[in-house]
């Protein structure tokens, strides 16, 4: 079980950079902990106003899930790693976002993180989500309540897709449904202010 629990601490250390504030903190933007949401996250970000931040951050916090996803998918059986390890090391590299080493374990939402992932773990569910998110984010303008349905709808996508485009491994699935039930917990404070009408539009700025 060495090769394993290497994989998934490096996964994890990896997803433990908070790519919201090293980018920002890199280009002499205000620590997103400290406006708006107050989450390290790309949507945060855009607050600031900078979208090349933003973007920046996303692609950042999105490859961080998706590269030990497919090193070990890619590169993993010459050590002896099998699809187990590929759902831990997503889950790890996810987890790190969520409570990173580096940043007192106080970390972000992981919607990138978990898009990151799951286009690793198949690109087609990976398109999939993100078209959910883009088409939510599109008709509602909340970033947050993009996420929190593409969280559910992910799981259920590839347990349709499986059988059907491709095999998808129990283990997997398992590694998705915690990931969305985590992402849609991190989202508990989005969850009251869209109730209440609070939520802060996607493009609006917030200081
Ligand atoms: O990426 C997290 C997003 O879903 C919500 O972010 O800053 O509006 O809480 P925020």
């Amino acid at each position: 079980f060495v090769y394993p629990l290497l994989a998934t601490v490096a996964a994890y250390l990896i997803g433990s950079l908070s790519f919201a504030v090293l980018v920002s903190r890199l280009m002499g933007l205000n620590d997103p902990r400290t406006y708006g949401s107050k989450n390290p996250g790309a949507t945060n970000v855009l607050r600031s106003g900078s979208k090349a931040a933003a973007i920046v951050t996303l692609l950042l916090d999105a490859f961080k899930g998706w590269l030990p996803v497919v090193v070990v998918m890619g590169w993993g059986a010459a050590w002896g790693l099998g699809d187990g390890t590929v759902a831990l090391v997503g889950l790890a590299a996810f987890l790190g976002h969520l409570y990173p080493v580096f940043f007192r374990f106080q970390g972000g939402k992981g919607v990138a993180t978990a898009a990151g992932v799951i286009l690793g773990f198949n690109p087609w569910l990976g398109l999939a989500a993100l078209a959910t998110w883009v088409i939510i984010a599109f008709f509602f303008r909340y970033s947050s309540l993009a996420s929190i349905v593409t969280a559910l709808f992910a799981p259920a996508y590839y347990l349709f897709g499986n059988h059907v485009a491709w095999d998808a491994p129990g283990v997997m699935v398992l590694s998705l449904a915690v990931m969305g039930i985590l992402l849609v917990w991190r989202h508990a404070e989005n969850i009251n202010r869209l109730l209440a009408g609070k939520e802060s539009k996607l493009g609006a700025k917030k200081t």
